[in-house]
């Protein structure tokens, strides 16, 4: 018998497509269920009944009655130096940058504040359930290194950059184009193929870009097909007004972007809560992603995303916590908080397409859905064990549930991270809500 079997018996929940096209076909759920692991890989998925006689005598199975297994959560865009801004009062996008964001992004030129910011970002990440985000660094290379080193100390599939921003900041949190390209480059050829790492060219967004950082941010993302291109767009009123004015010839603000080579099938633009159809089909055709971020589009009053147009429309859409503007590191909060946007706009998420958005949906954005996403046989085994009971009102609203929907509704509206009793990444305990570890 292979030593590195771990054997789990609990329900199991995965997607392997988005309901909202495939129907429930593509709802995976055992109530009674069997997920095994082999070399930090699954092995095998499926109903107890089916697997069980199959397994090598003297398996040790771990009975998990009562909880859920899912894939991690996988978070589609996130700024890791922002977690000491969470939960500010009263400022909406341009305001909120300047006077909470830049003052704490610039601390980041310190590597011992960004190692100690790294770790704590990853181990919230992983009391979350998340085990897998696209994330934002600050201006300076060495938060990039910072995040990277953490992240590969815990093995976690982590996909990140370093912020380009020439004009429209602080000196202190400016580049230049030479220097943007120097820096992207050392840090795409220092990481390159280590771990579960992945590099994202970063432009904040356009408001904090010259014309010829966008032009080299397209340049990088042209000469290295395997990274991704991360930014913002269309989040704000005042925001898109700065653009057009920047921008005056570009027509849109998607078109500043494409006219630069920056709308990708490698892209991820987050918010898009004021994108039109035109763009929206436009993002579609070019297989892009939004990241759909409500915590924080409601915490900022930027504005009411429209899944049901995004939809509509062919675009590829994931979920973002979007911390420090977003309030919660749980997606499973983010779940609630896109099905009251939703609600808002007479469009009711369904609760499976709300995981849907959370976990597969986050992992076809970052172009990682061949490794992680689902626990189809074949995959890393990155995993969350939930507890629909965590707390006393989750226990007596659980047992009250009359389907599977109505059970993960509830965890997305009363869940966060008391609900995850533990997270793997490739078959080891990453996270213990009771404190222990392997
Ligand atoms: N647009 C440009 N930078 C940012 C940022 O840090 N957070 C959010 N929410 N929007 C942005
Ligand atoms: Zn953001």
């Amino acid at each position: 018998m292979s030593t590195n079997l771990q054997a789990f018996r609990a329900s199991l929940l995965h997607l392997l497509d988005d309901p909202s096209i495939a129907g429930d076909e593509a709802v995976v759920w055992h109530e009674d269920g069997l997920l095994l692991v082999e070399d930090g890989h699954v092995a095998a998925f499926g109903a107890w009944d089916e697997l069980a006689g199959g397994l090598p005598e003297g398996t040790a199975v771990e009975a998990l009655p009562g909880r859920i297994i899912a894939p991690g959560f996988v978070d589609a865009h996130i700024h890791y130096p922002q977690t000491d801004v969470v939960a500010a009062w009263g400022a909406r996008l341009l305001d909120w940058l300047a006077s909470h964001t830049f003052p704490v992004e610039q601390a980041f030129e310190d590597r011992a504040h960004a190692d100690a910011a790294a770790a704590f970002f990853l181990d919230e990440l992983l009391r979350n359930g998340t085990t897998s985000a696209l994330v934002f660094g600050t201006v300076h290379r060495t938060s990039v290194d910072a995040l990277f080193e953490a992240a590969l100390a815990r093995n976690m599939r982590l996909i990140g950059g370093k912020v380009l921003m020439d004009r429209n900041a602080p000196p202190a949190l400016c580049d230049t184009v030479a220097s943007g390209r120097a820096d992207s480059e050392a840090l795409i050829r220092a990481w390159r193929g280590r771990g579960r790492l992945g590099y994202a060219v970063t432009p904040r967004f356009a408001v904090t870009s010259s014309d010829a950082q966008l032009a080299m941010a397209g340049e990088l993302a042209a000469a290295h097909p395997d990274i991704l291109v991360h930014t913002h767009m269309s989040e704000n009123l005042e925001e898109i007004a700065t653009v057009e004015g920047l921008f005056p010839e570009h027509g849109s603000y998607l078109g500043v972007y494409d006219r630069f080579g920056l709308v990708t099938p490698r892209s991820v633009f987050a918010h898009c809560v004021h994108t039109d159809a035109a763009d929206l089909r436009r993002l579609a055709e070019a297989g892009a992603s939004a990241a759909f971020c409500p915590s924080s589009n409601l915490m900022l009053g930027s504005g009411l995303f429209s899944l049901k147009q995004a939809c509509a429309c062919g675009t590829r859409v994931a979920l973002g916590t979007d911390v420090g503007a977003g309030a919660s590191f749980s997606l499973l909060h983010v779940m609630g908080e896109a099905y009251k946007v939703g609600q808002l706009q007479h469009e009711a998420l369904d609760p499976l397409h709300a995981f849907y958005l959370a976990t597969l949906a986050g992992a076809r954005a970052l172009r990682i859905e061949h490794r992680v996403g689902s626990l189809t046989p074949g995959r890393e085994a990155d995993f969350v064990v939930l507890d629909p009971a965590a707390t006393p009102l989750l226990a007596r609203r659980a047992a009250a549930a009359r389907s599977l929907r109505d059970k993960l509704f509830a965890l997305s509206i009363l869940g966060d991270d008391r609900v995850v009793e533990r997270t793997y990444l490739m078959g080891r305990l990453a996270h213990a809500r009771d404190g222990a570890k392997d």
